[in-house]
């Protein structure tokens, strides 16, 4: 099974990458610094060029005579309050996020068919469900990516494309030193409110749980017949988002800003 993942050269996409090549798949890494030492194949990418991600499946897919999965996964975050944050840093967060991941899928559909399908896993996140304050354009993101992967899904499901989104929480990555912050500490109408959500985030990242965690679920994922559409890392999230769906909406939306708000 050849299987491609994006951000392979840091945290959740290392971790996943490591683990599915000791597991004996054949795994090829897109990052912008690959790792040489990573145990699996590397090749420089970077996901917002569209061109350079098409050449690159159409590459691995001549070494390799196929591709059966892709995790898309490179990702960062921005942080701080809307109103302060820069239509530059806006770029980039959905540059990423959403545009790379959905053109990804775009190249990828046609390999997928003419092989008679595939599997396609996208790195969301508990932030797509639960909206959190402060990481308002990344949570944004997310939850694009959650409405992408279900919408799309539908559209190559007759093809043999499965389509699935694995949701992490905290977890302990070089995500937390790579987000930008936008913590604008002269206005006083969000510093102390700011700074606080931004502290409390990056200590749950760092106490979160190890990248392997995710790529458990990913490998999980990936040896299912029938993958599920959408799945939580970890039973504490799993509770989190199944009380996101029970709790009426101002119930959640209080329990949110009390926390980060
Ligand atoms: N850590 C968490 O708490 C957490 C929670 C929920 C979801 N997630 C999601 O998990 C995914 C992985 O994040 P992580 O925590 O593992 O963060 P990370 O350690 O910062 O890794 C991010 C990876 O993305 C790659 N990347 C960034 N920009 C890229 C670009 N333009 N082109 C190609 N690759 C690029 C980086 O590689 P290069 O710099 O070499 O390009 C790196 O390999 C993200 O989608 C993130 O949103 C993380």
């Amino acid at each position: 099974m050849v299987i491609v993942i994006t951000g392979a050269s840091s945290g959740i996409g290392l971790a996943t990458g490591k683990m599915l090549a000791e597991k004996g798949f054949t795994v090829v890494g897109l990052s912008r610094n690959p790792k040489p030492d990573a145990g699996f194949d590397g090749v420089a990418c970077d996901v917002t060029d569209f061109k350079a991600v098409e050449t690159a499946f159409n590459e691995i897919k001549e070494k390799y005579g196929r591709i059966d999965a892709l995790i898309n996964n490179a990702g960062m975050g921005i942080a701080g309050a809307i109103e302060h944050t820069t239509a530059e840093d806006l770029d980039k967060q959905f540059a990423l996020n959403v545009m790379a991941l959905i053109n990804a899928c775009k190249c990828i559909t046609p390999i997928m068919r003419s092989q008679g399908g595939g599997k396609i896993i996208n790195i969301g996140s508990v932030a797509g469900v639960i909206p959190i304050p402060f990481q308002t354009a990344y949570a944004t993101t997310k939850s694009a990516v959650d409405m992408f992967s279900m919408s799309y899904g539908l559209e190559v499901k007759d093809f043999g494309i499965k389509v699935s989104v694995v949701m992490p929480g905290d977890t302990k990555t070089g995500f937390t030193a790579n987000r930008i912050k936008n913590e604008v500490l002269e206005d006083e109408n969000y510093k102390e409110r700011v700074s606080k959500s931004i502290q409390r985030m990056e200590k749950d990242e760092q106490n979160g749980k190890p990248p392997e965690s995710v790529a458990k679920v990913v490998l999980k994922v990936l040896k299912k017949k029938k993958p599920p559409s959408r799945v939580t890392v970890g039973f504490g999230y799993k509770c989190i988002v199944f009380l996101q769906k029970i709790l009426p909406r101002r119930v959640m939306l209080w329990v949110v800003k009390k926390l980060y708000g």
